[in-house]
């Protein structure tokens, strides 16, 4: 069966005390619930730079906890002052990526040719990518998001090969969704993931659709994350806000131990 992930993206926060204390908080809650997580579910997380050696040491060898970039470059190496590239992740102890989140899209232009270079070169390295896609609201309003994500799928994602794809992890993320507290109702996350997956599945059969985990990212609380992950086609999330405090982010886990 697919994997069942929740992953923290720490975007542009917490200072190293802030990041090693928030690590351990996180692994004691996890210690303290008593219990191992079920197979095929895990944590991702995925801190700034600077924090991904400790954060990946911190969770080596604890079940069901792995460690992740937020970004890769599009090269391999060379002369890129203030990039990180996919090898340097791997090297560091990480085994995900986050590739084309929206903040990426819209703050550095990040088109859907960049994000196949940086799909590549994770893979190429062993990194799991977690590939992010999603409408805006005014495409929302226009009705548009289905087309929207499908075209970002298509132009970034379906020139993998059926086996390179199979290793891809998919985030749906509205962005009207992220950072605003409007999470996306259950309805409409199951009804995009259910879109999501029926256009893989058109596109590499139903054996690959049904192995890609296809997370939902956007204002996901301990509140509202059960009601979410209890659609058929969403396998977890996606967390920005919630994954900066242990216990919303360690309750938003559990609740997809019950799943
Ligand atoms: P929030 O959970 O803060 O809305 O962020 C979602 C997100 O962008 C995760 O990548």
């Amino acid at each position: 069966m697919r994997k069942q992930i929740t992953a923290g993206n720490w975007k542009m926060h917490l200072t190293k005390d802030e990041a090693i204390d928030l690590v351990f908080q996180i692994k004691n809650a996890v210690k303290d619930s008593g219990k191992r997580p079920p197979e095929g579910v895990e944590m991702i997380l995925i801190p700034p730079f600077p924090w991904l050696p400790m954060v990946s040491q911190a969770v080596h060898n604890v079940p069901g906890m792995h460690a992740g970039a937020q970004n890769c470059a599009h090269e391999e190496q060379g002369a890129l002052t203030g990039e990180v590239s996919a090898d340097m992740i791997a090297s560091a102890g990480a085994q995900y990526v986050i590739i084309g989140h929206s903040e990426r899209r819209q703050h550095f232009q990040e088109s859907h040719d960049r994000l196949k270079e940086k799909t590549a070169l994770a893979l190429k390295y062993n990194l799991t990518p977690i590939f992010c896609c999603g409408e805006n609201l005014k495409e929302r309003n226009a009705g548009e998001e289905n087309r929207v994500v499908e075209k970002q799928l298509t132009d970034s994602l379906f020139s993998l090969s059926k086996e390179e794809f199979s290793r891809v992890i998919i985030a749906y993320e509205p962005v009207w969704a992220i950072g605003t507290g409007k999470t996306a109702t259950p309805e409409q996350a199951g009804q995009m993931h259910a879109f999501i997956r029926e256009t893989i599945e058109n596109h590499y059969g139903n054996n690959i659709a049904r192995q890609v985990s296809l997370l939902y990212g956007g204002s996901c609380k301990p509140g509202n994350a059960k009601a979410l992950f209890s659609q058929q086609h969403v396998d977890g999330g996606l967390i920005g806000g919630a994954s900066l405090n242990a216990k919303d982010f360690t309750e938003i886990y559990f609740s997809l131990w019950e799943k």
